[in-house]
């Protein structure tokens, strides 16, 4: 088991959504959080709730921020959850441009992260945690390159974790693949096209997806995740409203 509290954790992606409900469990488990994204206001909402969370507004698609903010907080525990909005629409009204938002966003940030992770790196016993998405192994037919978006981050993760065992780095990279839900814009989006998709109503729509993952269980799960000993803990999870599940 390893205690959260006193353990640097930096969020990426904290503003709003899923990542808020990360960096507001995090703090209340006593860690010192920086909760990075690129919306001062909504930062700095976040950071009146927690007197143990500083922010930073930067843009985690720019290699510049990524070195820079692991060069000033050296975190023990990093969270990349940031990522685009996939533009929802059939294939056929994608344009490239539409179709390849989160490989400019999702991709780059996981690439560039974690590259720097390895190249500063990280201390030993760093915990690295990737959100990717249940889409990443169900498809998701009216969101363009998204699902292959997070399918990549899903391999890029896998290959960090391999190149930190190759070099005795001693950093654990996990991916989480959370389930749809409408407590973040991402999720939010996407339930509002896949109910007109299938002639429901949103609300027919999320009752039949059963328990809803909140940013709350999101930020708990993460928590848990990141107390438990490396050697137990599984390279990915699917997260539902009913917590973690490890894939084999
Ligand atoms: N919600 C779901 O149902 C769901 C399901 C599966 C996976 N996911 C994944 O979970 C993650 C969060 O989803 P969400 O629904 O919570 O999204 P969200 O509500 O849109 O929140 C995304 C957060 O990331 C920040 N961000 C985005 N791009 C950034 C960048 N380039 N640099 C810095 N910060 C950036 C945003 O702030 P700024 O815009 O101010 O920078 C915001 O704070 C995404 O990776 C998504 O693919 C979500």
């Amino acid at each position: 088991m390893s205690d959260p509290s006193g353990r640097t954790t930096l969020v990426v992606g904290a503003g709003r959504g899923l990542g808020r409900g990360i960096a507001e469990a995090f703090a209340e488990a006593g860690a010192p959080v920086i909760a990075v994204a690129r919306t001062g206001a909504e930062l700095a909402t976040l950071a009146a709730t927690n007197a143990g969370i500083r922010t930073e507004i930067a843009d985690a698609t720019d290699t510049t921020a990524a070195w820079t903010l692991l060069d000033r907080y050296e975190p023990e525990v990093l969270i990349l959850v940031a990522g685009a909005n996939p533009v929802m629409r059939p294939l056929q009204h994608q344009t490239w441009e539409t179709f390849s938002v989160n490989w400019h966003s999702d991709v780059k940030i996981a690439f560039t992260w974690l590259r720097e992770a390895l190249l500063k790196p990280l201390p030993p016993g760093s915990r690295v945690v990737v959100v990717s998405s249940g889409a990443a192994i169900n498809g998701s037919p009216a969101s363009g390159g998204y699902a292959g978006a997070k399918a990549t981050q899903r391999f890029i993760a896998e290959y960090a974790q391999d190149e930190s065992r190759r070099a005795g780095l001693d950093i654990t990279v996990t991916t989480i693949l959370p389930r749809m839900t409408p407590h973040g814009d991402v999720g939010r989006r996407g339930v509002r096209a896949y109910a007109a998709r299938s002639g429901r109503t949103e609300e027919e729509f999320l009752k039949a997806s059963g328990d809803l993952l909140t940013a709350e269980t999101t930020g708990s799960a993460l928590v848990e995740l990141v107390r438990a000993a490396p050697a137990t803990s599984a390279p990915e999870y699917l997260l539902a409203g009913t917590g973690l599940q490890r894939l084999p």
